[in-house]
């Protein structure tokens, strides 16, 4: 019987080729997560974002740190957060709650900042980046403000978890 013959080696050939063309067709074996890019900062998985966004006060508990992460961008050109971080154009700002202002280390503050006396808290920071140079006038910080209350307030929360806020 040779018809039967073939047919089995035809059937084993479409059974061979159904086999190779699986891998393509299938979904992926294994789900491969992207890398963080270079630039990023020590990184922090989704669930360590969760539990640092859930020790803020209100309402930086619910902001949007990814959000905030890529509104930083417009600051980074001038700023470091991580302790130890160099001072740039602007002045490194780990632990800058809490903390006069113009009292970084090393570096050289406009008359404006010198005078302006507060203690920097998330109220001032929020009205300092809405617009520096109307919250000091003077000031050498050279940016034209944020004007998107939701923007500042997540941003606010990432520098809050970068910087080492403590309530
Ligand atoms: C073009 C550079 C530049 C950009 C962009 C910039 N800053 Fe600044 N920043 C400065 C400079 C310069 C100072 C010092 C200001 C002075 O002495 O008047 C400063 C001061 C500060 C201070 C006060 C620090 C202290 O020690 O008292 C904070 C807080 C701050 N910036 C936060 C931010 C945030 C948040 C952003 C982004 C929303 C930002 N800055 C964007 C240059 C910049």
């Amino acid at each position: 019987m040779r018809w039967m013959g073939f047919t089995i080696a035809a059937l084993a050939a479409l059974g061979a080729l159904s086999a190779c063309n699986k891998p393509a067709n299938g979904p992926p074996a294994e789900t491969t997560t992207a890398p963080p890019p270079a630039t990023a900062p020590a990184p922090m998985t989704d669930a360590e974002k969760k539990a640092a966004l859930a020790a803020l006060p209100a309402p930086y508990n619910t902001a949007d740190l990814d959000n905030g992460e890529s509104k930083f961008a417009l600051c980074s050109t001038c700023h470091t957060l991580q302790q130890g971080g160099p001072n740039m154009t602007g002045p490194n700002l780990y632990g800058v709650f809490g903390r006069k202002a113009a009292t970084v280390a090393g570096f050289t503050y406009s008359d404006a900042l010198k005078a302006a006396g507060w203690t920097w808290d998330a109220q001032h920071l929020d009205t300092w980046i809405t617009d520096p140079k109307v919250a000091a006038p003077g000031t050498k910080m050279t940016f034209a403000g944020m004007k998107d209350p939701k923007d500042r307030t997540d941003v606010i929360a990432y520098v809050m978890i970068r910087t080492g806020y403590k309530p």
